[in-house]
C-alpha cells in the first residue's frame, strides 16, 4: 500500500517538474542561490618556478631564503679549505670544477657585467644567488666583485651545498640556506649515522635527489617566465627519472655512467658502500682549463665523448647528376637531458660533414667554422631563443621573450639528419664520407666578444666520428 502511494508521487513529480523549475527560477532569492564559500587560501601549492615579490623572497628576484631571521653573515660558513682538512680528496675533487669557478669564471662575470648594466641591476641578485649564494645572502656580492670575504669567492661551495635545509621549489636558487641551524656547525648529507668531532651532522634525503640539483639547474626569465635552462625539467622527462637514476648518480661518479665506488669521507672514518664524488663535471672543456685544472677539462671530454653515437646510414653506391642523399643518426646514449643542456647562448653540438674523392680531395663539406661560427646552413644541435619581435636573442638573454626552435636531442632519443647534394660527373671513385659530431661550450666569437679578440682559442671537442665508403654508378 505505501510502496503504491510512493510510485504515484514520483509520477506526479516527473508530470510537474518542468513547471515547478521555471517557477523555482523565477522565484529565486538570495537565500536559496549557490553560496560563496571561503577556503583557505591554497596557492603557495602552486609551483610558479620564479619569485613572486619581495615578502616570499627577500633576495628578490632571486627565490633564495634563508632559516635565520638575522642576517647571515660570512663567518657563519667555513671556507672549503678547512673543511678539506679532512675531506682531503672531496676538495681535491671539488677545486678547480665548475662549481669551485661558478663566480670567477670569467665568461660568466663578462655577461653579468652587461645583464646589470642592461637591467640596471634588476638581474643582479637573480645571477648572484646561483653563482655564489653565500655572496648573495650575505649582501656581500656585487657584479664588480670588489670587497667581498674569500669565502663568497668561492662560489657554489661546500659549506652552501651541506648547510641547505631545505628547498622552496625547483628552479631560480629555491634553496633556504640555514647555517649553524641548531646553534653550531651542522651538515646535511646523504649518511644517517656520520659523526664528526668538528660539526653535527643531519641526514637530508633531499641531498640524494635531483630536486636538490633542481634549485639551480633551471632557469626561468624572471619576470616574463621564459624556461631559459631546463636540465631539470629534461631530466624529469626522462627514462632516467623513471629508472631513479639522479643527476648525482651521473655527475658524482667516478668517470662517465652510472657507477658505484665505496671509499671513505675522510682518511679516518668508516668505509662506506658509496662515496660520491664531487668532480661535478659537464661539458665545459675551456673554463676548467683556463683557470687551472686540467684534470677537470680532462674529464668534461670524457663525459662529451661518452655521451653520444653516430652512425651513417647504410648506402653502399652513389649517382652522378640527380640529388642523392645521405643520413646521419645522432644518438644521445649517455646524457640524462636534452644533449646538449644547459646555457642556451653557448651550448652547440653539430655535424661536421665531408665527402673526399679518391685522390683525397675534399669535395663537399659542412660544418666549417667562419668568423667564429659554425657556418650557414650547419646542422646544428641547438635551442634559439627569441625576443617580442621573434628576432633572435644573442647573448642578451634578459630580452628573451619566447624559444624559437630547438634541435637538442632528447635523453635515450635521437636526430636523423639528411644532406642533399647532387654529385657533379668527374668525381673519382671510392668516395669516402665522413660526419664527426663536435661540441664547444661558446661559439669563438662569443668569447672574442666577451672576453677580446686573441684571449683563448676555443676547444673543439669531437665527441664521436663515422665514416663509410661509396663507389659511384
Ligand atoms: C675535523 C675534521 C672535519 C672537518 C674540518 C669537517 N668535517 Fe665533515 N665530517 C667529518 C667526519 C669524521 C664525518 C663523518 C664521516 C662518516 O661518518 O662517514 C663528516 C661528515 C660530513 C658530512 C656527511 C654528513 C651526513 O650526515 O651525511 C658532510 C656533508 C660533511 N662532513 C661536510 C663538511 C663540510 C662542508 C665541512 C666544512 C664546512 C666539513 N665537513 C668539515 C670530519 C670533518
Ligand atoms: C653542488 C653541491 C655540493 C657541493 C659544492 C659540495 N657537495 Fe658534498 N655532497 C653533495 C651531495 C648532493 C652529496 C650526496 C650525494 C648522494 O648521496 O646522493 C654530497 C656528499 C658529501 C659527503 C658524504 C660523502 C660522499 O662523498 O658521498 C661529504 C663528506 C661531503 N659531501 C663533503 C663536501 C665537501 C667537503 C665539499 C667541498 C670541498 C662539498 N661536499 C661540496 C653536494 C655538494
Ligand atoms: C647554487 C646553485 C647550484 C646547485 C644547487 C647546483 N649547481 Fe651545478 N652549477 C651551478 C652553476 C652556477 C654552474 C655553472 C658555473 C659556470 O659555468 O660559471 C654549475 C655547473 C655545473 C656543472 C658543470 C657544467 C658544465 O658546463 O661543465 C655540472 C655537471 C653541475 N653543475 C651539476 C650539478 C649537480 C649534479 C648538482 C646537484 C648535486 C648541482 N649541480 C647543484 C649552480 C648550482
Ligand atoms: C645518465 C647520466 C646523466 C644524468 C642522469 C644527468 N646527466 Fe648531466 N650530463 C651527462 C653527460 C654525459 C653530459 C655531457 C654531455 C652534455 O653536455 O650534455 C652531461 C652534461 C651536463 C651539464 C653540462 C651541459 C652543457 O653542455 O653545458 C650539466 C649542467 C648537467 N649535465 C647537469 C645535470 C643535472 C642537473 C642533472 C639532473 C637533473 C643531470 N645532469 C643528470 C650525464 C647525465
Ligand atoms: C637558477 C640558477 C641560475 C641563475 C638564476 C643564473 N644562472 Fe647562470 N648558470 C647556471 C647554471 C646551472 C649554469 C651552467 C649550465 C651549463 O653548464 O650549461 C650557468 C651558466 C652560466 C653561464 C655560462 C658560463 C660558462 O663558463 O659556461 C653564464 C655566462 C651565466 N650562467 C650567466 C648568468 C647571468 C648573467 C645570470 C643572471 C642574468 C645567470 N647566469 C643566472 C645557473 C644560474
Amino acid at each position: 500500500m505505501r510502496f503504491m502511494i510512493r510510485i504515484s508521487t514520483v509520477v506526479a513529480l516527473i508530470a510537474i517538474l518542468p513547471q515547478h523549475l521555471m517557477a523555482e527560477i523565477k522565484n529565486t532569492t538570495a537565500e536559496d542561490n549557490f553560496k560563496i564559500v571561503q577556503h583557505k587560501n591554497n596557492a603557495d601549492k602552486i609551483e610558479h618556478g620564479i619569485a613572486l615579490n619581495n615578502d616570499t623572497s627577500p633576495f628578490y628576484p632571486s627565490r633564495a631564503t634563508t632559516g635565520s631571521k638575522t642576517k647571515l653573515t660570512s663567518s657563519m660558513f667555513d671556507s672549503p679549505e678547512l673543511c678539506g682538512s679532512c675531506h682531503i680528496e672531496i676538495y681535491k675533487q671539488w677545486k678547480g670544477s665548475m662549481h669551485s669557478n661558478a663566480w670567477r669564471d670569467p665568461i660568466y662575470r663578462a655577461v653579468l657585467a652587461l645583464a646589470s648594466k642592461s637591467t640596471n641591476g634588476a638581474v643582479d641578485n637573480l645571477c648572484i644567488g646561483c653563482h655564489t649564494p653565500i655572496g648573495l645572502v650575505t649582501g656581500e656580492a656585487t657584479p664588480s666583485g670588489e670587497n667581498m670575504s674569500e669565502v663568497s669567492n668561492q662560489g657554489v661551495q661546500c659549506s652552501f651545498c651541506h648547510n641547505v635545509s631545505d628547498t622552496t621549489g625547483v628552479g631560480n636558487g629555491a634553496f633556504v640556506l640555514t647555517p649553524n641551524l641548531h646553534g653550531r656547525r651542522l651538515m646535511f648529507g646523504p649518511f644517517k649515522d656520520a659523526q664528526s668531532a668538528f660539526h653535527d651532522t643531519a641526514y637530508s634525503e633531499l641531498h640524494t635527489k635531483s630536486e636538490f640539483c633542481g634549485q639551480c639547474h633551471n632557469v626561468s626569465h624572471p619576470f616574463n617566465k621564459l624556461p631559459i635552462e631546463r636540465t631539470f625539467d629534461e631530466w624529469k622527462d626522462s627514462w632516467y627519472a623513471g629508472q631513479n637514476i639522479q643527476c648525482q648518480d651521473c655527475h658524482m661518479t667516478m668517470g662517465p655512467g652510472v657507477t658505484k665506488k665505496s671509499g671513505s669521507a675522510t682518511p679516518f672514518s668508516k668505509n662506506r658502500e658509496q662515496i660520491y664524488t664531487h668532480y661535478f663535471v659537464g661539458g665545459n672543456v675551456m673554463v676548467p682549463k683556463m683557470l687551472g685544472s686540467e684534470q677537470h677539462s680532462n674529464l668534461a671530454e670524457q663525459m662529451l665523448r661518452a655521451a653520444a653515437t653516430i652512425e651513417i646510414l647504410p648506402k653502399t653506391s652513389l649517382r652522378f647528376e640527380t640529388m642523392q642523399t645521405i643520413s646521419v643518426k645522432v644518438s644521445n646514449i649517455g646524457a640524462g637531458h636534452k644533449l646538449p643542456t644547459g646555457f642556451p647562448e653557448g651550448r652547440e653540438m653539430w655535424l661536421d660533414f665531408k665527402m673526399t674523392d679518391a685522390k683525397g680531395t675534399v669535395f663537399y663539406q659542412l660544418g666549417k667554422i667562419k668568423d667564429g661560427v659554425t657556418e650557414q646552413g650547419t646542422k646544428s644541435f641547438k635551442v634559439i631563443l627569441g625576443d617580442k619581435q621573434g628576432n633572435i636573442v644573442d647573448l642578451k638573454l634578459w630580452q628573451a621573450d619566447r624559444v624559437l626552435y630547438d634541435t637538442r636531442i632528447p635523453a635515450k632519443g635521437y636526430s636523423i639528419v639528411d644532406y642533399n647534394f647532387v654529385l657533379p660527373k668527374g668525381i673519382t671513385s671510392p668516395i669516402t664520407v665522413t660526419a664527426d659530431l663536435n661540441y664547444w661550450s661558446f661559439p669563438q666569437k662569443i668569447v672574442d666578444f666577451l672576453l677580446g679578440k686573441n684571449t683563448i682559442a676555443v676547444p673543439i671537442t669531437k665527441m664521436a666520428s663515422a665514416t663509410i665508403t661509396l663507389t659511384t654508378n
